[in-house]
């Protein structure tokens, strides 16, 4: 994979002014394109032209093309396009806005989600539905006997169930399969946020009549290698049918009077205005290689690495893993949060960044009741920090460092990070570090960025 990676062998800078070849290992928020999506996009530009309603050649091309693009993710999660549809929207927190709106709503419908999901699969529920949280266990993991209890309690009135297929804290994989059973047994329909898992494990939909039929998936092309602005829902088309479109414009009606308005079919309904073509094209180019060399081959590449890295990081003095720290256990992808004690985890990023050349994340990712548990903050320290966050003060708030692995990752890369964090845990770093109270970032007093060797327009 290493070679269908952009980008890897790239130099960037460091604080002391020698430069390095640059480490990603943050893959769970943004993946680098993989070569396969550039060239299609290379291939494709010249004949870039309108999709739908143009008439000349390049328009033709561009649409044809363009319907392509689903074809080819329905074949990445094996959906049957009879009866689902593929709606592009920009990334996955659009796709489970887009399906907020389109589901039934009203507050005494109840969506269930879980206390371990990235804020995109719970505050677009919150403004429409009444959430219900399935709790998590002391170790991160979900709790399934809370599920079935919620479950049993709210499936009168249950719109949906919605869970991460790969939790982007923890790396935690859903049984998603058997949670869909249980859904479809209590009568309603299950979504699975796989922003995160898509780029791990093959996802598999199912025949729609299927017991263990997943009914909705999310998707993210900036975390499949395909970084160009393009996410997906896909359901059923019975369920964006009966709505109104959430946005309404151009290229989503068949008749416009004065007064009335027809609704075009699916997808273009609920696809406003002028579509990101480029971005279909890039995220279904990228998902055809990730088919080509296959997810299985992905994955056990993945679960080797992930075993190595987490063997390797116990070696650092003072680490604490959060969640799943067993090499052994193998119900989680190669997402890995740590901190190392004493040393705050934005000033540990920070210093992997300045003085490493590599790229981690740390704070609490966009989960911030997760991570709370996890950290094992009592109310009153998880209410201080949010009364000095909201006050301006963003320095205090608790968090992780995050290490996570993509397809091309490799022991060298975990090596170099190891290696870095001995070092740091041992106070063997060289900046001099201040603390940005209103980002909560820490940055080396007096180092310019020379960003301008790096790219200009
Ligand atoms: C599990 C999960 N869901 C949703 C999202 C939101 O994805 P996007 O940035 O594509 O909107 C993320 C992003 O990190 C995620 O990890």
């Amino acid at each position: 994979m290493r070679d269908r990676i952009l980008g890897l062998d790239r130099q960037t800078p460091l604080l002391d002014g020698s430069t390095v070849t640059y480490i990603n290992l943050d893959n769970g928020a943004s993946t680098p394109p993989m070569m396969d999506s550039v060239e299609a996009l290379e291939k494709f530009m010249p004949y870039y032209s309108s999709v739908h309603r143009g008439t000349g050649f390049k328009s033709r091309l561009s649409t044809r093309v363009f319907d392509e693009t689903r074809n080819i993710l329905a074949e990445f999660v094996k959906a049957d396009l009879e009866k689902n549809t593929i709606i592009f929207g920009k990334n996955a927190s659009e796709a489970l806005n887009k399906l907020s709106h389109a589901l039934p709503h009203g507050k005494e419908c109840v969506v269930m989600t879980t206390r371990m999901e990235h804020h995109s699969n719970d505050l677009p529920w919150r403004d429409h539905y009444k959430v219900v949280h399935v709790d998590v266990l002391p170790d991160g993991r979900l709790d399934e006997e809370d599920f079935d209890r919620k479950l049993a309690l709210h499936k009168k009135n249950l719109a949906l169930v919605t869970v991460a297929g790969a939790a982007n804290v923890t790396g935690y994989l859903q049984p998603i399969h058997r949670l869909a059973r249980k859904v479809h047994e209590a009568g309603s329909m299950i979504l699975i946020d796989a922003a995160q898992l898509a780029p791990h494990r093959e996802i598999n939909m199912l025949p729609d009549h299927h017991p263990e039929h997943l009914d909705f998936i999310a998707l993210a092309g900036h975390k499949m290698y395909a970084p160009y602005g393009t996410g997906c829902i896909i359901g059923p088309k019975k369920v964006f049918m009966t709505c109104a479109p959430d946005y309404s414009g151009g290229g989503t009606v068949n008749v416009v009077t004065p007064d009335e308005v027809y609704w075009a079919d699916l997808p273009d309904k609920e696809e406003a205005g002028s579509p990101n073509v480029p971005g279909a094209i890039a995220m279904a180019a990228s998902a055809k290689a990730l088919m080509k060399r296959t997810m299985k081959k992905i994955e056990e590449h993945e679960v080797r690495l992930t075993k190595y890295s987490l063997n390797r990081l116990k070696e650092v003095p003072g680490m604490t893993i959060y969640g799943e720290s067993d090499p052994e256990k193998l119900d989680r992808v190669g997402v890995i949060p740590f901190n190392v004690k004493g040393i705050h985890h934005s000033l540990l990023a920070a210093i992997l960044g300045y003085e490493g050349g590599i790229g981690v994340r740390s704070g609490c990712f966009c989960a911030h009741p997760y991570v709370v548990t996890l950290l094992g903050l009592t109310d009153e320290e998880a209410e201080a920090w949010r009364t000095d966050f909201l006050n301006g003060d963003k320095s205090k708030m608790p968090g992780m460092v995050r290490m996570s692995l993509g397809c091309y990752s490799n022991e060298e890369d975990v090596d170099r990070l190891v290696a870095m964090l001995k070092k740091i845990a041992a106070g063997d770093y060289s900046g001099e570090y201040e603390v940005v109270r209103e980002t909560g970032e820490y940055i080396p007093k007096g180092y310019i960025e020379p960003f301008d060797e790096y790219f200009t327009f």
